[in-house]
């Protein structure tokens, strides 16, 4: 693991719980939300996506960089044979206790997504949302999601917009520049000991990586907010300025 990866993965320890409660918030007696990028009810999705609910069922599933467990979740109560994947064992309890609440049949792992630990051809569909934004070898980690996926698999990769990524979300003025491939390191907050490292590669460099690694892009999606709002807790309190661009970048990919 490189030194990004390993102080990302220590600032992911540190701050589970508080990432984690802010899923969980509005819950009280109702179960968390866990909502799954293969979920034909999501608005927008039948625009989307290449699949429909049957391609799910069944399916062999991975979540990359699944934190909580939301996606895994989700996607197991839809019918998919489903593994989370996360570096971070806080993360992953997270994920483990999601799990249980739901009595969903979904397992987790623990690895970093450059080396992930699966044979070649062992799954139909995998998915990643905001993890891969703070992998420095983005290269090895598509070639990784492009290994286990068996000829024809769905690989579902959703990241922060890196324009909307240029604003400061306090003052909503760009701040930097949008080609600036990074890493940007973000203070989370001075409670914890270290920063979050992140790539804010532009949409083309992450769209010739794909297709380097040997993907076909079939779709891309830049998220409308209130997509993007009813599934992500830290989109309530956005300025206004900050509605304007996507949020976040969507590729619908094959292998
Ligand atoms: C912003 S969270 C997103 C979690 C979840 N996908 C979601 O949408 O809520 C990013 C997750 O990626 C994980 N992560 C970041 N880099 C990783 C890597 N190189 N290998 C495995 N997991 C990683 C972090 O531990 C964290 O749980």
């Amino acid at each position: 693991m490189d030194d990004h990866a390993q102080s990302n993965r220590r600032l992911w320890n540190e701050w589970s719980d508080a990432f984690q409660a802010a899923w969980n918030a509005d819950t009280d007696d109702d179960l968390p939300p866990a909502p799954s990028p293969f979920d034909a009810d999501a608005p927008g999705f039948a625009e989307q996506s290449l699949l429909d609910a049957s391609d799910v069922e069944g399916a062999d599933y991975v979540e990359l960089g699944c934190g909580g467990g939301q996606g895994t979740v989700g996607t197991a109560e839809l019918g998919a044979d489903a593994v989370g994947l996360d570096f971070s064992e806080e993360q992953l309890a997270h994920a483990r206790r999601l799990r249980d609440f739901y009595g969903a049949d979904a397992r987790f792992a623990q690895g970093d997504v450059t080396s992930l630990p699966f044979p070649d051809d062992r799954f139909d569909l995998a998915s990643s949302e905001a993890a891969f934004q703070m992998v420095a070898d983005l290269d090895r980690a598509l070639a990784e999601a492009h290994r286990v996926l068996r000829p024809g698999g769905v690989f579902v990769l959703s990241v922060p917009h890196p324009l909307y990524e240029a604003f400061d979300a306090e003052t909503s003025e760009l701040t930097r520049d949008y080609l600036d491939p990074g890493p940007r390191d973000i203070t989370i907050s001075e409670e914890y000991g270290e920063t979050l490292t992140v790539f804010d590669r532009p949409i083309d460099a992450r769209y010739n990586a794909l297709a380097e690694a040997g993907f076909d892009v079939h779709r891309l999606v830049e998220h409308q907010h209130p997509h993007v709002a009813e599934n992500d807790p830290g989109a309530r309190d956005l300025p206004d300025a900050l509605w304007k661009v996507p949020r976040s970048v969507r590729f619908w990919a094959v292998a």
